[in-house]
């Protein structure tokens, strides 16, 4: 049996995907041996990287002015590829702190050598909302920002104008999650194991006239020209995370209908948790500001520690899996990924419900 996972990361994937995955395990495509067991240099590994990256390109109306990757290192590695390829030593670059994970990119940036600088923080609210002004440094070579929050469950909701660089985005807890107007954007990126597939793969895309501004004096896996050139083959890529990536796009394309889609699935979900959270006469306490809201993180506190032990364990038992908030945080976070269902979410407000007529 299926539980309902609200795990924040690796989160939930497809059903759909996990059976095509399962049925292919053997004999992928009649090559007699599973995705991973063939060459990433033969035919049929080769197209499948392609499909999956035109897939990808569809479903955000990627043109072919961007160039689409797949590294690995997961995206904490990009916080140190970004500030390497576009600041270099003394290079100056906006971030806006939006919690840990900017705050870990920041920190990155400085240790390359970049001069980063932050155009605005939510950090002394306890990054319970995302900014709304801005100082931006005129000569900064990027503004960085990381779009969905996963730890304190805010998402930007309208992107930052007045800038002169190009926006550099950390996307991986809502990649895919809704259509997004890429125009203020250089580049994006997502870690595969929220919204996308398995950990192991961290896809990128970056606007040609942007990329083509990256330092040469890269060591060449941290330089994204070398996977540009190498269609991410510069090296033997992770084809097994690739390959469900693949399968979550099309399920995406196919299934679900594509993006504007999915957002209004994902709407509908975290509509009706915030609506229990917010009608429980405080027994359940949102942590983030109304207008910041995640529609992929939603983050909620008990009255106290202890009922929220209870809750994470009896939740548990009843088929609600991973609500436990981030560990630097505590609390209670529900991930509602693309692959968790409206009616685990019904599942999860039904016990919540509950769980407040018992203990409230
Ligand atoms: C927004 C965001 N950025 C970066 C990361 C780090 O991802 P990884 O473990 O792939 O380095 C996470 C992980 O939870 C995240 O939520």
């Amino acid at each position: 049996m299926r539980i309902s996972n609200f795990n924040g990361g690796p989160g939930a994937l497809p059903a759909e995907v996990l059976e095509e995955a399962a049925r292919d395990m053997l004999d992928w495509q009649g090559t007699g041996m599973s995705v991973m067991e063939n060459s990433h240099r033969g035919k049929k590994v080769m197209a499948m990287v392609k499909e999956a990256e035109n897939d990808f390109r569809e479903l955000l109306g990627l043109s072919e002015d961007w160039a689409v990757i797949f590294c690995q290192g997961g995206a904490s590695l990009q916080f140190a590829m970004i500030a390497m390829n576009f600041a270099g030593p003394g290079g100056r670059c906006d971030y806006v702190n939006t919690g840990l994970w900017s705050t870990k990119a920041y920190k990155e940036a400085q240790i390359c050598g970049a001069k980063p600088r932050l155009a605005a923080s939510s950090e002394e609210d306890d990054f319970n909302h995302i900014p709304d002004a801005f100082d931006f440094d005129q000569d900064a070579k990027y503004v960085y920002i990381t779009t969905n929050n996963t730890v304190r469950g805010t998402q930007w909701k309208k992107f930052p104008k007045g800038a002169q660089a190009p926006l550099v985005a950390d996307m991986s807890s809502e990649l895919l999650s809704r259509p997004i107007d890429l125009e203020p954007f250089g580049l994006i990126y997502g870690g595969a194991q929220k919204n996308v597939g398995p950990a192991g793969v961290t896809v990128a895309a970056l606007r040609r006239d942007f990329a083509d501004k990256a330092r040469l004096d890269v060591p060449s896996m941290l330089s994204y020209p070398i996977y540009i050139k190498n269609d991410s083959m510069y090296n033997t890529p992770p084809v097994w995370s690739i390959y469900i990536s693949g399968l979550t796009f099309k399920w995406l394309k196919n299934v679900v209908g594509g993006l504007a889609n999915m957002a209004a699935i994902n709407k509908a979900k975290s509509g009706a948790l915030y609506e229990a959270i917010d009608s429980s006469g405080g027994f359940y306490h949102g942590t983030a500001a109304p207008g910041s809201r995640s529609l992929m993180n939603v983050t909620y506190r008990l009255p106290s520690e202890e009922l929220e032990k209870r809750f994470k364990k009896e939740a548990a038992q009843n088929g609600l899996e991973g609500l436990g908030g981030h560990r630097s945080v505590g609390g209670i976070r529900a991930s509602l990924y693309n692959a968790v269902a409206q009616e685990d979410v019904q599942k999860l407000v039904d016990f919540m419900g509950e769980f407040q007529r018992k203990n409230g």
